[in-house]
């Protein structure tokens, strides 16, 4: 059988009707625009507007915005009277983003914080029901810690790109980006402010890779 893991990604995608014309447009403005084609696929995109529906979202903070794509699955997920707030350091993926959330229809629950994650973090509105972490991996920790204060019991929390073609499980590999992936890994499965953590692999159209998820414990 030739069938690659792509090939299923891309069935799915297409079967299950995951994209819309809005998502696709995003998505093209955004290679358009010269952007790094690195945002959730369309699946993982899927996943994340079902966590944050699941967790009846309405405030949601993304950390690495890029060209805003898995910001309008969030968006779309926390409906009209969400809000999604969402961190970007550099000015022309902030720039790309606001377009792409506004074609999408969903530019009035999006608010762009342009600067580096931690400064404009402790400002974000809470209390939030669910964290998506998507930026500089060495972070990773420095981000869910930030986060804490503006969590609750419950509140979701997601982590991409955990996984790295099984690089954080090679003892060989010593990189910043794998430093903080294993950092943000010790944090929730140590630190009793987080609990029920796991690690889901993917593989699809943007190889193999994976998503971090863990939740904010109940209080004392
Ligand atoms: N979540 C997006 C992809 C984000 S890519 C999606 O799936 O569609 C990572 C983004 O994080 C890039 O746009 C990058 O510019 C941004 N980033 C990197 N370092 C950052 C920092 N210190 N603060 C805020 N954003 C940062
Ligand atoms: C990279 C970053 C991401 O957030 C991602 O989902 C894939 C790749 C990267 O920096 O290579
Ligand atoms: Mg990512």
């Amino acid at each position: 059988m030739s069938v690659t893991p792509a090939d299923v990604d891309t069935w799915f995608t297409e079967h299950l009707h995951l994209e819309d014309d809005a998502l696709r447009g995003a998505r093209e403005r955004a290679r358009a625009a010269g952007l790094p084609d690195i945002a959730v696929t369309p699946s993982h995109g899927a996943l994340l507007g079902a966590l944050a529906r699941l967790a009846g979202a309405r405030r949601v903070l993304e950390v690495g915005t890029l060209g805003g794509y898995s910001t309008i699955w969030l968006a779309r997920a926390v409906g009209p009277r969400g809000l999604v707030t969402t961190l970007e350091i550099d000015p022309h993926h902030a720039e790309v983003a606001r377009t792409c959330v506004d074609a999408a229809g969903v530019g009035d629950r999006v608010e762009i914080l342009l600067g580096p994650a931690l400064e404009s973090l402790p400002t974000v509105p809470g209390p939030l029901d669910l964290v998506f972490v998507d930026a500089d991996k060495q972070n990773n920790a420095a981000y869910v810690r930030a986060a804490l204060p503006l969590a609750r019991p419950g509140t979701v929390v997601v982590v991409d790109n955990v996984v790295r073609e099984g690089k954080v499980a090679d003892p060989a590999e010593d990189s910043t980006v794998v430093r903080g992936v294993r950092e943000v890994v010790d944090l929730v499965a140590t630190d009793p402010h987080f609990e029920a953590a796991t690690a889901l692999q993917t593989v699809g159209t943007k190889g193999w890779d994976g998503f971090l998820v863990a939740l904010v414990a109940p209080g004392p």
